[in-house]
């Protein structure tokens, strides 16, 4: 009876490691809040120039479905609010999450109307873990 305790012990000692070691990944809600017209035009880049992310996390956007979507596509495109390329489908349901896999710039736009040159549109740099 009395090895129980030790292996009782070991047990609760895994346990804990297990539920200690998970959640390097974090969610970055873009923004802070929600995918819109912001009321500056640098206001993403200024939430993206304070925000480290690293590989691993995922990037999610929050907006009003049917009022907002949103696509990654190329730096020629978010400077241009063009989205002829897209690196991919264009997400219509909110949140929209983006897991970035890979360190490197990644850039996404909103596709309705002229709200990229309204600056819905945000560029982010993914450092390596
Ligand atoms: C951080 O945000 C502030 C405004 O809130 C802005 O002035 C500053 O340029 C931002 N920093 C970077 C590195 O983008």
């Amino acid at each position: 009876m009395a090895t129980a305790i030790p292996s009782l012990l070991a047990a609760l000692l895994a346990g804990c490691v297990i539920l200690a070691v998970p959640t390097t990944a974090t969610d970055h809600v873009v923004g802070g809040s929600l995918w819109s017209i912001p009321t500056s035009s640098d206001y993403y880049r200024n939430w993206a120039g304070n925000t480290t992310i690293f590989v691993g996390d995922n990037l999610v956007f929050r907006f009003d479905a049917g009022m907002y979507d949103v696509v990654e596509v190329g730096g020629w495109e978010y400077k241009a609010c063009s989205w002829v390329d897209q690196y991919s489908d264009t997400l219509k349901s909110s949140p929209a999450v983006f897991h970035l896999d890979f360190a490197g710039v990644k850039y996404y736009v909103c596709t309705i109307g002229n709200y990229c040159s309204l600056g819905v549109k945000i560029w982010v740099s993914v450092q390596q873990a």
